[in-house]
């Protein structure tokens, strides 16, 4: 099967004005726990990228009139009062978040079977803490010829629950479980990305009652029932700092609309420390580079922490700075694997465990790469644009699962991308 693939031509600097949508990792998971009400939710700023459509086919299959006005960015799910109760591996296999309608199905359906994601491109990501958590929930829990089958028939009860790791999903999937458990959950060490807090507020509005939303301690007391919604996605805090390290690298000038500076806080410090002029505008930032950036050692971290989905952008951005730079991975292993790609296209990249040395050239090389991941094709379109030459990035499936228009955003800030 022939897969499309982008060509870019590096040596433009970008300018313009880009508008950021609606964060993926928000709108799964508001989609998922649709599932909590009986009745029509509706979903809106949903951004056009292919994880959201296998969200909608997984919906469907648990029973759900799912209907998706791409152009009006919006997603109505009528929730029927008997919904299905088992996610299958071909729709978890592509996209993990699928696992995101555990929590709600069992809190819901009193059980669920949702197939196990496997292995993923950036890691082994476990999913240890979303079982301890709900076996705490009162859930019976078995992993059996590749699913996870968890069933709590007379219902989930509140309970303390600590993570080891503030985790995403896990955190996710427990709140959506204790909203409807009797009695008071707390989860300690809970993540709190910007996308939890979205979370939580479209939890609070169906009818949730949830106390310390943006911190490390959730404290949920279950309601009986939950009521459906309409609730706009928060936007993409991953895009928008992909755009402001673009603009960065390409010593350009570029207005991101509907960025929200504050859930960017370290990244656009590190952009600052590169020699970037940020500015705050009335919805969203301006980002302006003049000369080559400085290179800024970086370590990820749970949020407010440096985001690992900005990772492999930093890297690219590393590869053609002025100077030296170490970026640490501390939450995905494995996140490095993209590198070996930056390395054809001329990056002086090592990595040693969870570390990765760069040291700056004054530009990359253009060659054929492959992307493995949203991320990592995002930072080698990048570095395609900063190369000498024409870059073909393969797999170009990987950015459709999380950037919506990318190509043409790309070329309405003058550079040459094409998708072929
Ligand atoms: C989500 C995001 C992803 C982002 C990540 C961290 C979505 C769809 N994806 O992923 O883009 O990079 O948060 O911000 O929202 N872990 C365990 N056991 C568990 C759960 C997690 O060991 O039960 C480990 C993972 O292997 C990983 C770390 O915890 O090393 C963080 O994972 P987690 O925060 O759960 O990330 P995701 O929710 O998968």
């Amino acid at each position: 099967m022939e897969r499309d693939r982008f060509q870019v031509i590096g040596g433009v600097r970008l300018h313009g004005k880009v508008a950021v949508g609606g964060a993926k990792n928000s709108a799964l998971k508001l989609m998922a726990l649709a599932l909590l009400a009986e009745g029509t939710t509706v979903i809106e700023n949903v951004p056009a990228i292919l994880d959201v459509e296998i969200m909608d086919e997984l919906l469907t299959r648990l029973g759900c009139e799912v209907e998706h006005d791409f152009g009006a960015k919006k997603v109505s799910i009528r929730v029927p009062a008997q919904l299905q109760h088992r996610a299958d591996y071909d729709l978890v296999r592509k996209m993990r978040a699928s696992i995101n309608v555990l929590g709600p199905l069992v809190a819901r359906c009193g059980q669920a079977e949702v197939a196990l994601p496997g292995g993923d491109a950036i890691g082994p990501r476990g999913l240890d803490f979303h079982v301890s958590g709900l076996e705490r929930l009162g859930a019976q829990i078995k992993v059996e010829h590749g699913f996870v089958i968890a069933s709590a028939p007379d219902g989930l009860r509140g309970a303390d629950i600590y993570l080891e790791f503030p985790s995403v999903g896990a955190t996710e999937n427990l709140v959506t479980a204790a909203v409807l458990a009797r009695g008071v959950t707390t989860i300690d060490n809970a993540a709190r990305e910007p996308e939890i807090i979205d979370i939580c507020q479209m939890l609070i509005s169906m009818g949730a009652i949830i106390d310390g939303v943006g911190t490390h301690t959730l404290h949920i007391s279950g309601v009986a029932n939950m009521k459906p919604v309409v609730h706009t996605v928060v936007p993409d805090r991953v895009i928008a700092g992909t755009w402001a390290i673009a603009a960065v690298m390409t010593r350009g000038d570029i207005e991101i609309q509907n960025a929200v500076s504050e859930h960017l806080t370290i990244p656009l410090e590190k952009l600052v420390e590169a020699g970037a002029t940020i500015t705050a505008q009335d919805h969203g930032l301006r980002v302006v580079m003049h000369d080559r950036p400085r290179a800024v050692d970086v370590s990820t971290l749970p949020y407010p922490g440096f985001p690992t989905d900005l990772q492999p952008m930093i890297i690219a951005m590393n590869s053609i700075a002025n100077g030296s730079a170490m970026v640490t991975e501390n939450v995905f292993e494995g996140r490095f694997m993209f590198v070996n790609e930056m390395i054809r296209l001329g990056a002086d990249i090592k990595t040693d465990g969870h570390h990765a040395i760069v040291h700056g050239r004054e530009r990359l090389s253009a060659a054929p790469v492959t992307a493995t991941d949203i991320r990592a094709g995002a930072a080698l379109i990048l570095a395609g644009l900063v190369s000498d030459g024409e870059t073909i990035v393969e797999d170009a499936f990987h950015l459709d699962r999380g950037y919506p228009n990318f190509a043409e955003d790309l070329r309405s800030l003058g550079a040459e991308v094409n998708r072929i």
